[in-house]
């Protein structure tokens, strides 16, 4: 299975959004780690605590610009200033319960900041490669048993996935009219991850971040209220590989890889929000598990599945941690955190691990 190159990623000029949240702090550590200069644009960091603090990520950036993506011109600047051989975008409002709270906000930022994004990088010469983030719910949801392929049929019913999928849409239009058979035009795809779990997200309504505020909480109750649904748990290093990934493929390549990309966990690895409950409670050794459904939940899906064949097959990619690993990973960040550790040290280290685990399993 191949991993990504290391000597690819050194003085890389990568523009990154989203870089204050869960995963773009992940990221933008690993790609310091890597070498890489990193341009990020994405609000303030919203959670007390959050990774992009803890981890000290504002002095390893070559920019670290706090603005809306909903603004094309502050946008359009940054990313001329930054001047990227890569773009990878991830800035987003990621919630669905927060997409039904604020619908309006939802499209705004996740459809017009994705065309705002791409408009910005139309008249930038030095782009070679983008990958506009997207999620497994972009997918027309049939509560069927096998994973979604890329093929499938978009939707989303909520307006989270429905945003996505529309984002999905933007970047296709963007990519069709603005970029093919352009001499020197950057490769555009679209990836599609599962449910991404790992240390320092503090985020609402995720499964996660609520049970550890239950753990460590007074009663140390753990509420479930749909602990049925079936999601793609990964770790969040497990996406993060894979859009570097393909990021090498898409310079490398260009245009055989500018499409839409699965990355989701070994199948079979998706679990019931239950199962996800117990496994952490009993990694951490503190916790109870209670279920108490919401009968007035807005509606959200309850078997979600993604095939990731063609990632396998085209980029010889693979997840690397399975389920308890993944737990074990997840738990062993909370732990540390709570103990007071140093966690920018503590998260280099589980890159380093995750590295050597993905270079040798
Ligand atoms: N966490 C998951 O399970 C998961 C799964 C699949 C896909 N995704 C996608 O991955 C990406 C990152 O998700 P995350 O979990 O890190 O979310 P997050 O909420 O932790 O981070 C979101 C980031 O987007 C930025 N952002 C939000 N609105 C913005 C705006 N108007 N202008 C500029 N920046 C803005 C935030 O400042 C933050 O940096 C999102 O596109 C999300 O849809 C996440």
């Amino acid at each position: 299975m191949a991993f990504i190159t290391p000597s690819f990623w050194k003085d890389r000029r990568v523009f990154l959004t989203g870089h204050t949240g869960f995963k773009g702090a992940w990221l933008s550590l690993w790609l310091a780690e890597l070498g890489a200069k990193v341009s990020g644009f994405a609000l303030a960091p919203v959670s007390e605590p959050n990774l992009f603090e803890l981890a000290g990520i504002a002095d390893l950036l070559s920019a670290n610009v706090i603005a809306d993506v909903r603004e094309l011109n502050a946008l359009r600047q940054a990313v001329h200033n930054a001047g990227p051989e890569i773009v990878i975008h991830m800035a987003a409002q990621p919630l669905v319960r927060e997409s039904y709270a604020d619908p309006i906000g939802t499209y705004a930022t996740n459809v017009m900041g994705t065309a705002h994004l791409l408009e910005a990088i139309r008249s930038l010469e030095t782009v070679r490669a983008v990958i506009v983030v997207t999620t497994d719910k972009c997918y027309e949801n049939n509560e069927w048993v096998w994973g979604y392929r890329e093929v499938d049929r978009l939707g989303g019913r909520d307006p989270y996935s429905n945003s996505k999928a529309c984002a999905e849409l933007v970047t296709a239009s963007y990519r069709q009219s603005f970029f093919r058979n352009v001499p020197a035009a950057p490769a555009i795809a679209t990836a599609r991850a599962g449910n991404v779990i790992g240390g320092g997200d503090w985020s609402e309504d995720r499964l996660i971040p609520d049970i550890l505020r239950g753990c460590f909480g007074p009663s140390a109750e753990v509420i479930l209220r749909n602990p049925v649904a079936v999601r793609p748990w990964q770790h969040v290093l497990e996406p993060l590989g894979g859009y570097l990934l393909l990021a090498e493929h898409l310079v490398n390549n260009g245009a055989l890889n500018d499409d839409a990309w699965n990355f989701g966990p070994h199948e079979g690895e998706e679990r019931p929000v239950l199962e996800v409950a117990n496994a952490v409670v009993e990694s951490m050794g503190i916790g109870k598990v209670i279920i108490r459904k919401d009968p007035d939940a807005p509606h959200e899906a309850t078997l979600l599945r993604l095939d990731c064949s063609k990632a396998r097959a085209r980029l010889g990619w693979a997840p690397t941690f399975r389920f308890q690993e993944t737990i074990a990973f997840t738990t062993a960040w909370y732990a540390a955190w709570h103990k007071g550790e140093d966690m920018a040290n503590f998260t280099r280290d589980q890159i380093r691990i995750f590295t050597w685990s993905s270079l040798n399993r």
